[in-house]
């Protein structure tokens, strides 16, 4: 199990396949491709802000003959493309693009700005990933402002997971949920 496993694992029972899905940071498009496949009526949109991370994702979606919309913005611009309540999962993958530009990765200013967005764009019952990757040239700052971030969306609208992996060293990525409840005020116990 590592954090990937789990964010695919947990993706996969989620939606349906005709889902409107949001890969958040298209990188490499392992996580275009594994959206692309499991959503065979539904719809992928993959953001990046690097044009070579569009590009891989092109030819690893091509050669698997895959379809899905590429957009070079950054995904703070998302709502620009997606009315509120309109898609089911939204993906993002935290870091530098493997193999790629160390210097260039994502930041907590428009992570935030991302998360806050992407969250009127979820439908009700819709499921948020974000894997974090931190530490090495990326460093801590962006982990370190997210989690207490996170801590602050409202609970009557949002239950937040955060995926530990208790015994492990040297920075494990690891991944956190937002499922967007159903209804504004759920009738569960609070604790
Ligand atoms: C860890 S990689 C994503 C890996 C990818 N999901 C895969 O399957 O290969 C992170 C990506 O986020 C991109 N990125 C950084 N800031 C961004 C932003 N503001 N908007 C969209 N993408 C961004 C980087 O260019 C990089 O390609």
């Amino acid at each position: 199990m590592n954090a990937l496993n789990i964010v695919h694992s947990a993706i996969s029972r989620h939606v349906s396949e005709n889902s409107v899905a949001i890969d958040a940071t298209a990188g490499r498009g392992y996580d275009t491709k594994f959206l692309c496949e499991l959503l065979k009526s539904g719809s992928v949109t993959a953001f990046d802000i690097q044009q070579e991370a569009l590009d891989s994702t092109a030819e690893l979606l091509e050669k698997n003959h895959l379809n899905a919309t590429l957009i070079h913005d950054s995904h703070a611009n998302m709502d620009a493309y997606f009315p509120p309540e309109s898609a089911d999962v939204i993906m993002f993958n935290l870091g530098y693009l493997p193999h790629g530009d160390h210097k260039i990765f994502t930041r907590f200013d428009s992570t935030k700005e991302a998360i806050d967005k992407g969250l009127k764009i979820l439908k009700r019952g819709g499921i948020m990933s974000i894997c974090v990757y931190y530490g090495g040239d990326s460093g801590y700052e962006e982990k370190d402002a997210l989690l207490p971030y996170l801590k602050t969306l409202d609970c009557d609208l949002y239950q937040v997971i955060e995926v530990t992996f208790a015994n492990w060293t040297n920075d494990p990525p690891f991944p956190v949920f937002i499922i967007k409840n159903q209804y504004e005020k759920p009738h569960v116990k609070r604790y």
